[in-house]
């Protein structure tokens, strides 16, 4: 009996994210390695935390598939490309990985709302949250290096930036989570 309740259109879609999430943190922890050794040790340390989030959504795919009666398959991860040239360059380069992750998710969202897998939907719900917080994050992060001066940032700007940034939360306060007496 086929207890599979996943389309192969879906369920490829799916299966693609998922390889996608180990992609992103391949992305995390390459440029984690090239800040480190740069000698930015707190951006390494904040860019080597996230690679585990990635990891994480990687996982969330995988056992959904299963979940789903589906059978994940585990391809090659690609090559995360070249190291960044600068800090500016790292963060920007973050910001659109983020963006292009987002849009990437809005496509199975658009997918399963026209096969109407509602509990796919609602699956990726938590994705929908979850890149809000991404995103944002990210653009916190390009935000800290573009006042420090962005790509012309001085040596002193940066020793600031790195120190900000190993100290950093992983994650992004929502809009949603903000009142009036704690904006
Ligand atoms: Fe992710
Ligand atoms: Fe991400």
């Amino acid at each position: 009996m086929d207890t599979n309740r996943l389309s192969p259109t879906l369920a490829k879609a799916l299966n693609d994210q998922m390889t996608a999430e180990a992609h992103n943190a391949q992305i995390y922890l390459a440029y984690g390695a090239w800040a480190d050794d740069q000698g930015y040790s707190g951006i390494s340390n904040l860019l080597f935390r996230h690679q585990n989030e990635e990891r994480t959504h990687m996982m969330k795919f995988l056992e959904y598939i299963l979940k789903r009666g589906a059978k994940p398959v585990i391809t090659e991860i690609a090559s995360p490309g070249e190291d960044p040239v600068n800090v500016n360059d790292c963060f920007e380069k973050v910001y659109t990985y983020e963006v292009k992750n987002t849009e990437s998710i809005y496509n199975i969202v658009n997918m399963a709302l026209a096969e109407k897998d509602w509990i796919t939907w609602n699956f990726l719900q938590w994705f929908i949250k979850e890149q809000t917080e991404e995103e944002t994050l990210a653009m916190d992060l390009l935000s800290k290096v573009k006042i420090a001066g962005g790509a012309n940032a001085n040596a002193d700007a940066l020793y600031l930036v790195n120190r900000d940034m190993g100290k950093m939360q992983d994650s992004a306060t929502l809009a949603q989570e903000v009142s009036v007496e704690n904006p």
